[in-house]
């Protein structure tokens, strides 16, 4: 299997921890072997509270966060009294197990939660202002400009009929930035940031053309 393509980076990282056997109590992560990421001299933090000092410098805040599922389930809630802050500049890895939360705690930031799980107490603050619940009109003026969310896999996240550089440039025109040119521009640099192949190519491709080891992508 090839290596992902490494970069030096700047941003201050931590990782918060959600599973089970975390407990309570905050680790260094050079002691956790199975971690996926080379994240060195970092601690690991687990779901109790992680705050930070100035309240200025926080991008987002979520606090006590409890997100329900439906009756009947193996047990009540998804996530339970998650808190934590993501400062301007810093990077936040959510790990755990599988079906720990961490796609739930992801989703209920950006209001995209299913019917049947909701948002049963706590806040999500975004620059400050609490997000927890905000109507679908409200979300949709944040959603791909303040908060975004990059899906697991393109291919179901992404418009299957649309090409790649057609759907970046719909995030963009949908908050009225920029013009068609300047819009394509910024989209051909974005592909040649995450170091796509062709750019000028893939911006006309379709999805599939995104999966790994095609070749292409
Ligand atoms: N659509 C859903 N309906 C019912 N339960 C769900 C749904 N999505 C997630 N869950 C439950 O919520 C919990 C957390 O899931 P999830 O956030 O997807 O875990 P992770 O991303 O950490 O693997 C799990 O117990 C899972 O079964
Ligand atoms: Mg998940």
């Amino acid at each position: 299997m090839s290596q992902l393509p490494t970069r030096e980076c700047q941003h201050e990282r931590r990782v918060l921890d959600l599973s089970d056997r975390a407990g309570k109590s905050v680790r260094s992560l050079n002691s956790q072997q199975d971690v996926p990421m080379p994240l060195k001299g970092e601690d690991t933090l687990t779901a109790s509270s992680i705050q930070a000092e100035d309240s200025q410098d926080v991008a987002l805040s979520v606090r006590d966060l409890c997100v329900s599922l439906p009756g009947g389930m193996e047990r009540a809630f998804a996530v339970e009294n998650i808190s934590f802050d993501l400062k301007r500049g810093q990077i936040l890895c959510i790990i755990g197990e599988s079906g720990s939360g961490k796609s739930v705690t992801a989703n209920a930031i950006m209001g995209l939660l299913p019917k049947v799980i909701r948002v049963s107490s706590g806040a999500i603050h975004l620059d400050g202002m609490n997000i927890a619940g905000l109507p679908a009109d409200k979300l949709r003026g944040l959603r791909g400009r303040v908060v975004s969310m990059i899906f697991q896999d393109p291919l179901s996240a992404l418009n299957p009929l649309m090409t790649v550089g057609a759907q970046i440039d719909e995030a963009m025109a949908a908050h009225g930035v920029g013009t068609p040119k300047s819009r394509r521009s910024r989209a051909i640099e974005l592909l040649t940031e995450v170091g796509l192949p062709d750019v000028q190519l893939m911006y006309h491709q379709y999805p599939f053309r995104l999966r790994v080891g095609s070749g292409s992508a």
